[in-house]
């Protein structure tokens, strides 16, 4: 199977029954690492306008986090436009794209973990982004503080291999105490928002 198809597939089944996630994820590290080192080649430059619109208007959060941050180009950006935040993390499965992350240098600091059981505190962020992620909704509504918001895009729209409907994304955070919920557009990118009550 392509490794589109093979992403796709995996997000389909993983959002609908997280616990199948174990038989996944030796064969999708493998293949984020084994794709990290050209992963950027395959980023348009418009890779973040849906995300950047998301994030207009949210107050200043001062802890943030990017689930699935592949080479850390979100938790980048996000470090860039959030200078007064005291901790911006990336974290990701695999560990060559977290080395390429890291490799950059800047603010934002990278680890390898996965967004199945993440190893943070409950509340420990303000603000959690996913771009071309995996959600695993219960670790991101346990992480997210009260007060903060979670933002998911998909650089491509549906036609991104991780997706993810919005519709489906509204009912998963809306049972676990998400409210406030935003769709945004920047084509192909879409993006949404919800805040954590
Ligand atoms: C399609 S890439 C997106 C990378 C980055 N966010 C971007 O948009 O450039 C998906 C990333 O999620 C990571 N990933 C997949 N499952 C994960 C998990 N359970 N926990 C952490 N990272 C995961 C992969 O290793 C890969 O780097």
């Amino acid at each position: 199977m392509d490794e589109r198809k093979l992403a796709r597939l995996v997000t389909d089944v993983v959002v609908r029954r997280p616990f199948l996630w174990r038989f996944a994820r030796g064969r999708l590290r493998d293949m984020c690492d084994r794709i990290a080192p050209t992963w950027e080649t395959r980023l348009r430059p418009e890779h973040l306008d849906a995300l950047r619109l998301a994030l207009e208007g949210l107050p200043a959060p001062a802890r943030v986090l990017d689930v699935g941050t592949g080479t850390g180009v979100a938790a980048h950006a996000l470090a860039a436009w959030f200078p007064a935040a005291a901790d911006v993390v990336g974290v990701d499965l695999a560990p060559g794209m977290v080395a390429q992350a890291a490799a950059k240098g800047g603010r934002a600091r990278f680890e390898v973990a996965d967004a199945s059981a993440l190893p943070f505190a409950g509340g420990s962020f303000d603000l959690v982004v996913l771009v071309n992620a995996i959600p695993f909704f219960d670790e991101l509504a346990r992480v997210t503080a009260p007060g903060g918001a979670i933002a998911v895009s998909f650089s491509r729209g549906a036609e991104t291999p991780i997706f993810v409907p919005e519709e489906r994304l509204r009912r998963e955070l809306g049972r676990r105490g998400f409210a406030d919920f935003a769709a945004f557009a920047a084509p192909p990118a879409t993006a949404f928002r919800a805040l954590k009550r």
